[in-house]
């Protein structure tokens, strides 16, 4: 198939229907089988499916780069796997194993590579969701569960890319409660922030910063990406307590970091050191590492500077460059998808 009518230098973080789909369903107690290729296009589904009136259901999220040495690879798809299958065990739902994890992605990157941005342009951003499909009415498990793959060329997340953002510390509402679902990727933990975010751009800022339900007092995420702050030579970052999402590219960083030399702190942060550190950024697989150049809460604001702090820059360097095969992969990040 020819190319896509696509001007590559002009890609944002949003929808384009690329070719293909992945779909498989199971049973409760069904053992997942190997799924189809579609065309991609809606699917039908019940009135009553679990998913859709209970929020049974997960998603994640990763990318498909072009690299320097011409292969096309995913970074570290198996903790995607892996992350979605804790993710089934909390919403009672059956794990899809690992093989068919991925050999379901790489079947979608493979029959969509046309839509592959080329190598330093973007990325092709491969969703898979697994949910309650099948009809039921009491607050149960649903009795069928569907697994799908799509993809869709991606750019920046936060306009203007390594540009440093505004952030506004949310006074009023929280992401996720001990106990909750917040250590996983539910998709009934995005929907509530919509709201925050959506006052937060109305004022300016790029997103908002949750801090924790029970204190309201140590910072746990960046809307959908993790937080990282530098302070007198310590990088800090909020250690996983069950309300924070144990991001891949988090878990990449302080290793990253750790091998540069840099000491990694995982701990309570408060707003107060985020708000005197003298670097601070974001990560995630869509935000990829978003330099802060301010954080406010109330009527004060600690400004971080206007160009993205020295570490941030290293750091941001480091990992794109193991993504794009420019940097040797020490950690064997990399994986490669084959026939491309
Ligand atoms: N935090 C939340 C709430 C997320 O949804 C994501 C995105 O997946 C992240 C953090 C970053 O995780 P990762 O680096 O695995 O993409
Ligand atoms: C990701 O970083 O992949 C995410 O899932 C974040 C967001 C787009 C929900």
């Amino acid at each position: 198939m020819s190319n896509p009518a696509i001007d590559w230098d002009s890609l944002t973080f949003s929808l384009t229907e690329t070719d293909k789909m992945y779909i498989s369903k199971t049973g409760i107690k069904a053992h997942w089988q190997p799924g189809d290729m579609l065309p991609y296009g809606n699917i039908s589904i019940s009135p009553a499916a679990g998913v859709l009136n209970y929020g049974q259901g997960l998603f994640e999220g990763m990318k498909a780069y072009r690299t320097e040495a011409g292969r096309v690879v995913l970074f570290r798809p198996e903790e995607n796997a892996r992350r979605m299958q804790r993710g089934a065990d909390r919403l009672k739902m059956p794990p899809v194993p690992e093989s068919i994890f991925i050999d379901a992605i790489e079947q979608v990157v493979q029959e969509n590579s046309r839509w592959i941005p080329p190598m330093g342009k973007g990325a092709l951003y491969v969703r898979p969701l697994l949910n309650g499909s099948g009809p039921i009415l009491g607050v149960a498990p649903a009795p069928e569960y569907t697994f799908m793959v799509y993809c869709t060329p991606v750019g920046p997340y936060f306009k203007g890319g390594m540009k440093c953002i505004d952030l506004l510390i949310s006074d009023e509402h929280h992401r996720a409660a001990p106990g909750g679902s917040g250590g996983v990727k539910a998709i009934g933990n995005y929907a509530p922030g919509m709201m925050p975010s959506f006052k937060a751009k109305d004022r300016g800022f790029a997103e908002v910063i949750y801090l924790d339900a029970e204190e309201h007092h140590y910072v746990e995420e960046v809307g959908a990406a993790n937080f990282f702050c530098l302070k007198d030579g310590v990088l800090y970052t909020p250690e996983l307590t069950g309300t924070i999402l144990p991001g891949i590219t988090r878990d990449s960083i302080i290793q990253l970091a750790r091998h540069m030399g840099v000491e990694v702190v995982e701990t309570k942060v408060s707003h107060e050191l985020a708000m005197s550190a003298q670097e601070a950024f974001c990560c995630g697989t869509a935000a990829v590492i978003s330099p802060i150049g301010s954080i406010t809460l109330g009527e004060t604001c600690a400004k971080y500077g206007s160009e993205p702090g020295v570490l941030t820059q290293k750091l941001y360097d480091s990992l794109t460059n193991i993504q794009n095969e420019v940097e040797e992969d020490i950690f064997g990040w990399v994986h490669a998808v084959p026939n491309l």
